[in-house]
């Protein structure tokens, strides 16, 4: 970690300063410029190289998540008192897209520590809570996940099942929660539970879970198509009892505290697209110089070259997306609407480039000797978790809509 900068010191100037418009972004802030480098360099050495491996082994990258914590990387925004880095969103969304380059599971680990788990508690919590939920999540020691799936509902997030009476002093959590990231390495959980079905999603409020506890248990660690060093399960509660002064937020809150976390973990998801669709065009174009067809490298070919301009129109249409929503977020102005259209092209972008860069490199796209096909596989989630793209259109377009309400 010596080589490394340490986010605090790097971007501590930069983040009082601020970014002022979309206008800069054709070049980012020196500050921002040096964080983009330092987690390039840690994603290069650090995971790149491993990313197989963890992919095949289904490995949670333990020892570099520690080294992120140190660098400030698992709590980009939480203030520095409470052991973050004291940064913004433009800040957490180059480096969620520079480590997502170098090992996809390791962004979306990051990215659920950051904007699912971390994002809530900071933003609602008391200052009690934020000093037991959050400083301990800082250091990348232990990472929190984010439960509001369920089997029965996904996409339809007002629907929740799980129940939490109070008894007494305590919440009592009965229900299981599906698709949880970070799940079987988690130390604590954000968890969304109805105390009144009646009110639908009005009914639904928070609550702050430490893991492991008795009452709750984990499903079978689903065998994914990709990111598959990150653990996905179910959390199931069975009578799950929990002390009254974990509810986060007010009762009945829970719906927005989703929802408004979503806004901002869509950011998070699209830098991650981002990573994987720049991987995969790094890969095809390096491949396009080396590999000879028809006495020329494949580089100087039309179709190879038509392919590789269209794969960097949509990288780099969907980047400006990306940041333009972090910077709306910075300037604590409505970003919605563009964290859908940023995490919707990204995820969009990063399918279509990978699928590109396999037929770029043909047959060795198929195999695993080259990373194309784990983006590939990578990528593929990115357009559903944190609400599919179907949702994110829904998003958009009720969104849109209202602007135009005569
Ligand atoms: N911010 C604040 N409030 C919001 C909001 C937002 N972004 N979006 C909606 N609301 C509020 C509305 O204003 C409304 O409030 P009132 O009741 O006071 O009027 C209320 O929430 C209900 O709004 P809607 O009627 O629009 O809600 P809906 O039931 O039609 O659902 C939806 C809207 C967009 C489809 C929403 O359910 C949704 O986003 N679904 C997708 C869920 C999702 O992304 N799941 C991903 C799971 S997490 C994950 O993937 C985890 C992981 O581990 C990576």
């Amino acid at each position: 970690m010596a080589a490394l900068f340490s986010l605090r010191k790097v971007l501590g100037v930069a983040v009082g300063r601020g970014v002022r418009g979309v206008s800069q972004l054709a070049e980012l802030p020196e500050m921002h410029q040096m964080l983009r480098q330092t987690c390039r360099d840690f994603a290069d050495r650090e995971l790149a190289p491993i990313a197989g491996r963890l992919d095949r082994e289904h490995t949670f990258p333990a020892k570099q998540v520690l080294e992120l914590g140190a660098l400030g990387v698992m709590a980009v925004e939480v203030p520095e008192h409470l052991g973050g880095a004291g940064l913004d969103y433009l800040a957490y969304s180059l480096a969620v897209e520079e480590l997502s380059r170098g090992c996809a599971s390791t962004g979306v680990i990051v990215s659920v520590n950051n904007s699912l788990y971390l994002g809530p508690v900071l933003k609602f919590g008391t200052e009690e809570q934020k000093e037991k939920w959050i400083t301990p999540f800082t250091t990348g020691e232990k990472v929190g996940c984010f439960a509001l799936s369920e089997p029965g509902n996904g996409s339809d997030a007002g629907a929740a099942s799980t129940t939490a009476r109070q008894e007494g002093e305590e919440w009592v959590l009965n229900g299981t929660k599906a698709w949880i990231t970070n799940c079987w390495d988690a130390s604590a959980a954000v968890v969304f539970a109805t105390t009144d079905k009646s009110l639908k999603h009005k009914g639904i409020s928070a609550f702050l879970v430490p893991m492991p506890h008795p009452g709750l248990s984990l499903g079978k660690k689903e065998d994914k198509l990709g990111i598959r060093a990150s653990s996905t399960a179910n959390l199931i509660m069975e009578d799950c009892r929990v002390p009254l002064g974990n509810l986060l937020g007010q009762r009945g809150m829970g719906f927005k505290i989703a929802m408004q976390t979503l806004d901002s973990g869509r950011i998070g998801i699209a830098s991650q697209a981002l990573g994987i669709a720049q991987a995969a065009l790094d890969c095809a174009a390096d491949y396009a110089h080396k590999r000879t067809a028809f006495g020329a490298p494949i580089a100087k070919m039309q179709a190879i070259q038509f392919k590789l301009a269209d794969m960097a129109v949509a990288l780099e249409s969907a980047r400006l997306l990306t940041w333009k929503s972090a910077l709306l977020r910075d300037a604590k102005k409505p970003f919605s609407k563009e964290a859908a259209m940023a995490k919707l092209a990204a995820s969009e972008a990063a399918t279509f480039i990978s699928h590109q860069a396999i037929q770029v490199l043909g047959g060795m796209g198929y195999v695993t000797d080259m990373p194309a096909e784990r983006h590939y596989r990578d990528a593929r989630i990115t357009e559903i978790y944190e609400g599919t793209s179907e949702i994110q259109r829904l998003v958009i377009a009720n969104l849109l809509l209202k602007e135009y309400q005569p």
